[in-house]
């Protein structure tokens, strides 16, 4: 199980041990891990479970899809490693990822 480090945007942070094959939503959502909010579900259709994958780390996310790509576009706070959770399968590379929150979604 690859260990992924969340911090949210006032410091705190969350390290969980990831399900390979469930989204990092998911993964996030199941650790009870605060500043997901994922309000679709994970249907890609809201923006909420935006995130930042921190380092070198977005080559093991692999790539933002056309669906995210278009709801990224309308985040006032994207930035360039920018992320919808519900769009990256937890993968077993991802093992030491650091992943940080939107001030958004405290
Ligand atoms: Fe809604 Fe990811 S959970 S876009």
């Amino acid at each position: 199980m690859p260990r992924i480090t969340l911090i949210e945007f006032n410091g705190n942070e969350h390290v969980i041990e990831a399900e390979v094959g469930q989204t990092l939503m998911q993964n996030a959502m199941d650790n009870m891990v605060p500043g997901i909010d994922a309000d679709c579900g994970g249907a890609c259709a809201c923006g909420t479970c935006h995130c930042y994958i921190e380092g070198a780390a977005s080559a093991a996310t692999g790539e933002v899809n056309a669906l995210e790509e278009s709801m990224l576009g309308m985040r006032p706070d994207r930035e360039a490693n920018s992320r919808l959770s519900c769009q990256i399968d937890v993968n077993d590379d991802m093992d030491g990822i650091v992943v940080r929150l939107p001030e958004y979604q405290m």
